[in-house]
């Protein structure tokens, strides 16, 4: 067999302002930091942790859904087809399809363009039969896909419930884009975590072990280390509280005394007890997914959950 392409398509996304964005969140009246900062090298292998916790039942429930419907879907997108994972990562999770469902092309997105090569150049090697176009970009808006997939139909596959932590409004617009960069007739392939008891969800963000404790305060350390910022992270307690009227799962920073911490030159007071904001993590009863993904111009194709009905794959496909 030929050997087949690699390619790496570096879009120079245009990065976030650090600086500015945390700033304007702290000088907000509800203080808060996007959760796109707990990623730092340390926050990463704190997540990757996070994964393998008893309590978090999310990635292991996943991993599960496409292992066991992993024919079912690959009937359904065709083998002919282009796969474009959004946010690719360690791109662990697309592995089976790609033995199951045998793409023409796999183009893993990410605005992280040197884990982005490694991780691709590794899964190159591994499958050398797949053409495989890395493309680094900031995948919430729209971008063009490599040319030379351009006649092949497309299917995306966005897992980990992270369309979770975007506001319903911002995943709604974030499946718009998804919906011009794939064209009409695509399948897009989603994971998403579902509403069920306060106790399960609450416990999944705030594990016994303290690692989510662990991510959540590393945020600070990321911000003392790149903003030269002054927070002392004995001084704060990670909470995680399901807030059942807005359906998300809220991680704050909770200050346990007053005091001042210095930001990129500039002061903040914490009174005691005060919060800072760093993460929603939204839940999504089928029909509420289905009616959000509906507004971006995708219809249900099939779905699939388990057997305690606690997470959701969906096929959507765009009208
Ligand atoms: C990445 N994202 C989908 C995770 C979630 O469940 O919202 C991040 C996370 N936060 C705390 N634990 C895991």
């Amino acid at each position: 067999m030929a050997q087949a392409t690699y390619e790496y398509f570096d879009l120079k996304p245009a990065l976030t302002d650090m600086r500015s964005a945390v700033l304007a969140g702290m000088r907000a009246q509800q203080k808060h930091v996007s959760p796109m900062y707990f990623y730092d090298a340390d926050g990463s292998d704190l997540f990757e942790q996070i994964t393998e916790l008893p309590e978090y039942y999310l990635t292991r429930t996943e991993i599960a859904l496409f292992d066991q419907y992993s024919d079912a879907i690959a009937q359904r997108i065709g083998s002919n087809v282009c796969l474009v994972e959004y946010g690719s990562g360690s791109s662990r999770k697309i592995r089976k399809l790609l033995e199951t469902a045998r793409p023409a092309a796999y183009v893993p997105v990410d605005i992280s363009g040197e884990h982005l090569q490694a991780n691709a150049r590794a899964l190159h090697t591994d499958n050398p039969w797949l053409n495989v176009y890395p493309t680094c970009t900031d995948f919430t808006l729209p971008f063009d896909l490599p040319a030379a997939v351009a006649d092949l139909p497309k299917a995306g596959f966005f897992p980990g419930s992270s369309i979770g932590n975007f506001e319903p409004s911002a995943a709604i617009e974030l499946l718009r884009n998804i919906h011009v960069t794939l064209g009409q007739g695509a399948h897009l392939l989603i994971g998403v975590d579902r509403k069920k008891s306060v106790e399960l969800l609450e416990a999944a963000y705030d594990d016994a072990a303290g690692v989510t404790a662990q991510f959540n305060l590393n945020l600070l350390g990321h911000l003392n280390e790149s903003l030269d910022a002054n927070f002392d992270l004995t001084k704060f307690t990670h909470r995680a509280t399901y807030n059942a009227e807005v359906g998300a799962v809220q991680m704050h920073l909770i200050s346990r005394c007053a005091q001042q911490v210095q930001v990129a030159g500039e002061l903040f007071n914490f009174a005691e007890g005060e919060a800072l904001h760093t993460e929603n993590s939204f839940k999504y009863h089928p029909e509420e997914f289905l009616a959000l993904a509906a507004q971006a111009g995708f219809a249900a194709n099939a779905q699939w959950t388990d057997a305690n009905d606690w997470y959701g794959v969906y096929l959507l496909t765009a009208q």
